[in-house]
């Protein structure tokens, strides 16, 4: 029996921890049936509580899922250690599972000490746990798999990391935090700990980590190359995903995390915000200004500026009164555009009704004397909704029906939620809120009152017009052990904001369900976010909600978006926005997401806005934020900013319906909506590490400029035919290598499409997405080398979330005929006006489209396309040939 050594970290006091002896675990009793293995895990030798108490008896359970879903728990034998609950997170039915021997993976194992393997049938090793022992303790959990060297390795965030994981002296630690300015290295707001782990021709596997604990997850290359999991606790609950190609890993997450919610068509327009608007007029002002500008605004937000004195739920009575703020709302609903506010969880703990409903319920967080818990956010002294209260759902339904009645309140359309890790101001210990409160100067003072705006606001009405002057501790199983330190454990996780209750709630607070909140920190955000999203759908039943959060944990996707938190105006976080994006979007299964466009701290600069304000365009959720004092940085604010934000918004919504049918497809699928180079071509090597550039859908290649004077940019185009959208279509052969596109003026993004790809476009843009659904479609018909294509396209109402009619439309092309065919039951009204089929090699004499009219088709030499202007109704099959 191997009895294994290893290294641990160095406490605190400086002291390294002498190199300790853990004993691991035996196996015993091992029982297999077809589709499952079960075993008995106990304490192999002395216990060695180097960071808490070893547990002596733990299980092994083994399920073979589906022939790509194998899931390993250990836990303990009694089932008292805290699991995340199913309340938070279901887990995914397995009713039958498969057996062993039809799975593509294989599940092996060594007795004494206890280690186990995951490999494909092959006998390609993913996951290998013998080179440490395992050790499962009530404070502390440990587990390394060897790795291959030099892996690509992908998501375990949030970060604003690069995409490919470092993989040598890398800490991710796991544990939701106010992080302002996104820090690489740190923990940020959300928690996913799934990583992909792609071997180009050996296949792509993920792993999933279903824990809410703090963590670091370390992967380091000095004793080999290894990603080792040190959790505060819970159990080893782990998702191992075969793919084997990287779009199926996303699948199969999917499975485990859930489906994402589908979003409302409107949604998918332009968003503009900031916070700083001094009173409701200012919002007017920046609605009436991009209307003159020119440029699609479809919704318009409101940061906490709105609240009086920073509470939730009230308005400021002098700057943002009901009466305008109502007028408002319905000028823009007379527009077709929207409204938004943010929300924040934190109550301010004064006398008014939010706080007195919340307390005479009794739903707030609990000191452990029973009195409310009380931190300090914007408003000053506030208290906490308990998300795990069974009341917490009701209170929070009320406020929203009350505070956003449609026909009393502000009727917003969708919600932004914030400050949900839980942020607190006050650094642990919090002993005497109300006076941290008054030296930090909470709530900050609001701008001076005025009586209208500062200039004329056409349309809008008069008055908008610059003026002519208790607490039951439940006891069930997998609730926590008892007696365990929960402020301080003996372990120390690398959280970037000191302790584990700085900053945020105390980790001994006890819910009302008696978990505690150092197990469940890491679920608060995303339990705020499933509660709103409720309380949404409580005021419009069967609208599909739009709710955009800061904190996020695993499956946060099935019922909400994400917008990356407080980055800051520069080159380097507009650039990593790719990456924490395409976390979210093709491996967490949280699909609407995107950054603050132009960048939220900081003043940001006219090239980097016009920049922003494009690669934004090719973000799911594409919304304008900016931070209170910074200089003001509406797309409209200078020309170059202004051009290009017209430029990218006529592209995004005239490839709306192509963003609505990818985004449809993860919704029912899991297929991702944007996607790393290497999704695409999974076999070439140079894509592994590339993220700059992404493909939008998975068709359109994004390649923005990325520095401020840039007019150039090298980009890696892969073996494959695109077509350059900004050279009218012109074909462009990659041929796996880099390439320097020059003169990409301020107001140009560059995009190819792939060659294979049948795009439905909008014949036209429009200034509201309303608008748009009234154009009729040019299909884009891009053959790949071998004179292919398809694509497809996806209608409904836009809003239902169940849909009694949709339309779904195959496209295909090869050989020079096209054909569509599909199920037509959504009444569209509208028709594809046209057909433009590129890299045509020769003029074709003349082109019958059966049952629909044909005005006439063109044939352009020079860049070989032939544009067909026709009426083909979206009721029917249809085909044509191109002789
Ligand atoms: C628990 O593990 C110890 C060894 O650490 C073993 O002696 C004991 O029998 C186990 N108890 C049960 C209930 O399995
Ligand atoms: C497990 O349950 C047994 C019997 O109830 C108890 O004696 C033992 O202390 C428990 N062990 C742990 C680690 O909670
Ligand atoms: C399982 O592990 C045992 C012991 O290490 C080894 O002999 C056996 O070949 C392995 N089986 C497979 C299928 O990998
Ligand atoms: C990686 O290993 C080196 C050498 O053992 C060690 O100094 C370093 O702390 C390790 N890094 C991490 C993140 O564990
Ligand atoms: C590992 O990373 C830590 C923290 O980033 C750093 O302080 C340390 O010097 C690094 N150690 C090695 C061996 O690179
Ligand atoms: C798609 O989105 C809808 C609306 O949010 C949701 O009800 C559904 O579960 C999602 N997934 C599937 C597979 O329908
Ligand atoms: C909150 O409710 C408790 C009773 O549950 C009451 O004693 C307390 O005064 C209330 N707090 C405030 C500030 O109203
Ligand atoms: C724990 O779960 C077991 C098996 O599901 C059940 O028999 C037992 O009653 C549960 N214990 C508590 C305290 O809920
Ligand atoms: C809490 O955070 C503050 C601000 O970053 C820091 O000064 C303080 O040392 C931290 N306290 C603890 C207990 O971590
Ligand atoms: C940003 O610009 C504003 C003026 O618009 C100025 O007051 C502020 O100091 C600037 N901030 C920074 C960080 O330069």
């Amino acid at each position: 029996m191997l009895l294994i050594t290893a290294l641990f970290c160095v406490l605190g006091s400086g002291l390294a921890v002498a190199q300790k002896t853990c004993p691991g675990y035996r196996a015993s009793n091992v029982q297999q049936t077809s589709n499952s293995l079960t075993a008995n895990l106990n304490l192999a030798g002395p216990a060695c509580n180097i960071y808490g108490t070893d547990l002596r008896n733990l299980t092994l359970t083994v399920e073979y899922q589906s022939a790509s879903r194998l899931h390993v728990i250990i836990q303990d034998l009694n089932q008292t250690v805290y699991q995340v609950p199913e309340s938070v997170f279901p887990r995914p039915s397995a009713t039958e599972g498969v057996a062993a021997a039809d799975s593509q993976l294989v599940f092996n194992y060594t007795e004494n000490p206890f280690t186990f393997s995951v490999s494909r049938p092959s006998g390609e090793v993913l996951f290998n746990t013998s080179g440490s022992a395992l050790v499962f303790e009530s404070q502390y959990l440990r587990l390394r798999t060897s790795l291959p060297s030099h892996p690509n390795l992908y998501g375990l965030g949030e970060h604003s990391d690069h995409f490919r994981l470092n993989t040598s002296n890398y800490t991710r630690t796991l544990w939701s935090r106010d992080a302002y300015g996104i820090p690489q290295g740190t923990n940020l707001y959300g928690n996913h700990p799934v990583y992909i782990d792609h071997r180009g021709a050996k296949g792509t596997h993920g792993v999933l980590f279903l824990n809410s604990n703090g963590m670091d997850i370390k992967i380091n290359d000095t004793a080999g190359q290894y990603l080792e999991y040190n959790t505060l606790g819970g159990v080893l609950d782990f998702y191992f995903l075969a793919g084997p190609s990287p779009v199926e890993v996303s699948q199969q997450i999917s499975e485990v995390v859930g489906k994402p919610a589908m979003m409302a068509y409107w949604t998918f327009g332009y968003h503009n915000c900031r916070y700083g608007y001094r009173d409701v007029y200012e919002v007017a002002e920046v609605v009436h200004n991009y209307s003159t500008a020119g440029i699609p605004l479809e919704t318009m937000w409101t940061d906490i500026d709105y609240m009086d004195a920073r509470k939730v739920f009230t308005l400021d009575p002098q700057r943002f009164p009901l009466a305008k703020m109502r007028e408002l709302v319905a000028y823009l609903h007379a527009h077709q555009q929207h409204y938004i506010v943010m929300v924040d969880p934190a109550v301010a703990a004064q006398s008014y009704s939010a706080f007195n409903n919340g307390n005479s319920t009794d739903i707030f967080m609990k000191s452990t004397d029973g009195s409310n818990f009380v931190g300090v956010v914007w408003p000053g002294p506030t208290v906490f909704p308990d998300w795990f209260h069974p009341e917490t759902q009701g209170y929070w339904n009320d406020e929203f029906e009350n505070f956003f009645s449609p026909e009393t309140g502000v009727d917003i359309s969708g919600l932004w939620i914030d400050m949900n890790e839980a942020a607190n101001f006050c650094n642990y210990p919090c002993s005497d809120p109300a006076a941290f409160a008054k030296a930090q100067g909470f709530p900050p003072k609001p701008p001076p009152v005025r009586d209208g705006p500062a200039v004329a606001l056409p349309g809008f009405p008069a008055d908008f017009q610059p003026p002519t002057k208790r607490q039951t501790m439940a006891t069930s199983n997998k609730t926590g052990l008892p007696g365990r330190k929960l402020i301080n454990p003996p372990y120390t996780i690398r959280n970037a904001a000191g302790s584990l209750s700085n900053k945020t709630l105390d980790t001994n607070l006890v819910h009302y369900n008696g978990l505690v909140e150092y197990d469940t920190h890491n679920l608060y955000g995303t339990m705020m976010s499933s509660a709103s999203r409720n309380a949404l759908l409580n005021r419009r039943p069967g609208e599909r909600p739009l709710v955009i959060t800061r904190s996020t944990f695993l499956g946060a996707g099935a019922h909400v978006g994400h917008w990356t938190g407080d980055n800051h105006a520069d080159w380097s976080q507009y650039e990593i926005s790719i990456p924490d994006m395409l976390n979210f979007a093709s491996i967490f299964q949280v699909p609407m997401v995107g950054s603050d466009v132009c960048g939220f701290g900081g003043n940001t600069t006219e090239r980097l806005c016009a920049r922003w304000m494009m690669l934004g365009a090719f973000q799911t959720f594409y919304r304008n934020h900016n931070e209170l004092g910074n200089r003001p940085q509406e797309a409209y604010r200078w020309p170059l900013t202004t051009q290009a934000a017209r430029n990218a918004i006529d592209i995004r919504y005239r490839a709306l319906d192509y963003l609505y049918t990818a985004f449809y497809a993860q919704n029912q699928t899991g297929k991702p909506v944007l996607n790393p180079l290497f999704y695409i071509y999974p076999r070439d090597p140079k894509t592994f590490g590339i993220d700059a550039q992404f493909f939008f859908g998975d068709s359109l290649l994004v390649s923005p400029v990325l520095a401020e004077n840039k007019t150039s940019v090298r980009i890696y185009l892969p073996n494959d035919t695109f077509y350059d959208w900004n050279a009218g279509f012109a074909p462009v052969q990659g041929n796996g290598s880099m390439v320097n596109l020059t003169n990409v003026n301020f107001t140009t993004i560059p995009l190819h499409v792939r060659g294979g790809a049948i795009l439905p476009l909008r014949i036209e843009s429009a200034n509201t997405t309303a608008k748009l659904r009234t154009k009729g479609f040019n299909l884009l018909i891009a053959p790949s080398r071998d004179g292919s294509a398809n694509g497809s396209l996806y209608l409904d109402d836009g809003l239902s979330i169940e849909q009694t009619s949709t339309t779904f439309i195959n496209f295909t092309y090869a050989g020079g005929h096209f054909s569509m065919s599909g199920d037509y039951s959504y009444p569209a009204n509208v028709s594809i006006e046209r057909i433009t089929v590129l890299n045509v090699a020769s003029a074709p004499q003349g082109i019958v489209i059966p049952g629909a009219p044909m005005s006439n088709f063109t044939y352009n030499r020079a860049s070989k396309a032939v544009i067909i202007n026709t009426t083909i109704p979206l009721t029917q099959d249809a085909s044509f040939q191109l002789p």
